[in-house]
């Protein structure tokens, strides 16, 4: 039976020294991941991405806290007792082994009947759309297609999780977006559970039906892509994930159906959406897509100069320097003539309420 959680993590914390001047590499980390999620560790080098994915596959000891997979506790048990494959970053394929050897070759290591293997190998390589490549040598292969390989070599032996550790990583980028779309449809097709790390915020986005934001040892937010852009709980995941701008400020008032900003050394006061917070000094988070540039002689909203301006096709970028000389960047897509504006030109920006994201100062 198919518990409704793939993997448990539950308070676990690891430290690779005794040594208590040196940060763990995880503290105190839960998630849970639930049966075929594509579920990503996304966060900055160094924030113990990899550490998680190897404390689940049992290539590391955890300190404390404990990991069940499919409801049973495995922190203690070794990796091959764990039903986990992992690709790694630099896959490492067989250099003398075809393609289809390579695949088999798992399946052999996990005791798979003789008579069944040809047959899983043949299932594995039309999964990655190999077929054609299978007497080929890793050699003969672009990085795209060895990539294949070795996903389809870690899924042969149907595991019930597979963990990728920025699998696409020495890929350059029109493969990588070829290999994220082929990656997803592999995963759905295979129905089971990923778990993907990457420190590419864009990747994280669209591939993951969940994704959680690390930082130095602790995962901050966890939530689907959408909850993470638009609902980031805090300001190192806001400015993790895409592009956004921050006024420190004052929140004048808070209610049920309101509540109102008012920028440092600003004249004005933001509507903004409904806040838990508390009034006080906070800061209003607002992404450069969200905000409209106005006509300046209209009021109520924030007044600046244009101090550059970068066409990138779909859209145009300004950077803007507010009365109160804080820096925004603001995005006008560019749909039909519009007039764009110059350097030095006077400009106002309005922030729609639901534009305003409120957090802590
Ligand atoms: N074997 C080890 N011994 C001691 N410290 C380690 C070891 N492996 C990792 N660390 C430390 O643990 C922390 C987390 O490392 P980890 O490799 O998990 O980061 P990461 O998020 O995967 O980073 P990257 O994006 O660079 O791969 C880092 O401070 C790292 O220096
Ligand atoms: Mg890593």
């Amino acid at each position: 039976m198919k518990h409704t959680s793939s993997i448990e993590v539950q308070r676990v914390s690891k430290r690779y020294t005794d040594d208590p001047e040196v940060a763990p590499a995880l503290d105190d980390v839960s998630v849970s991941i639930r049966h075929n999620e594509f579920f990503t560790l996304l966060g900055p080098s160094g924030c113990g991405k990899t550490t998680l994915l190897r404390s689940i596959a049992g290539f590391e000891q955890v300190t404390s806290g404990s990991i069940q997979i499919g409801g049973q506790r495995v922190d203690q048990l070794p990796p091959y007792k764990r039903r986990v494959n992992t690709v790694f970053q630099n896959y490492a394929l067989f250099p003398h082994m075809s393609v289809a050897e390579n695949i088999a070759f798992g399946l052999e290591m996990q005791g798979l009947e003789h008579s069944a293997i040809p047959g899983r190998v043949k299932e594995m390589l039309a999964l990655v759309q190999m077929e054609h490549l299978a007497r080929r040598r890793p050699a003969e292969l672009s990085g795209g297609q060895q990539q294949r390989v070795a996903l389809a070599r870690a899924l042969a032996p149907r595991p019930d999780v597979l963990l990728l550790d920025e699998p696409l990583s020495a890929l350059d980028l029109k493969l990588r977006k070829e290999m994220q779309v082929e990656l997803k449809r592999v995963q759905q097709e295979a129905g089971i559970t990923f778990i993907f790390v990457t420190h590419d915020q864009e990747e994280a986005l669209t591939l993951s039906d969940r994704i959680a934001v690390m930082s130095a040892g602790k995962i901050l937010q966890i939530g689907t892509p959408n909850d993470i852009y638009e609902r980031p709980q805090h300001r190192f995941v806001a400015h993790f994930i895409g592009d956004i701008n921050f006024l420190p400020g004052k929140l004048k008032r808070c209610a049920q159906n309101g509540s109102l900003f008012q920028p440092e050394g600003l004249p004005v006061e933001i509507p903004c959406a409904s806040s838990t917070l508390d009034a006080g000094q906070v800061q209003l988070a607002f992404r450069p897509e969200r905000s409209k540039l106005v006509d300046p002689s209209e009021p109520h909203h924030l007044r600046g100069v244009v101090e550059a301006v970068l066409y990138v096709g779909t859209a145009t970028l300004y950077q803007c320097r507010l009365a109160n000389d804080v820096k925004v960047m603001l995005r006008e897509s560019n749909e039909g003539a519009t007039s764009a504006r110059s350097v030095g030109s006077p400009v106002a920006v309005h922030l729609p309420p639901h534009a305003c994201l409120l957090m802590e100062a």
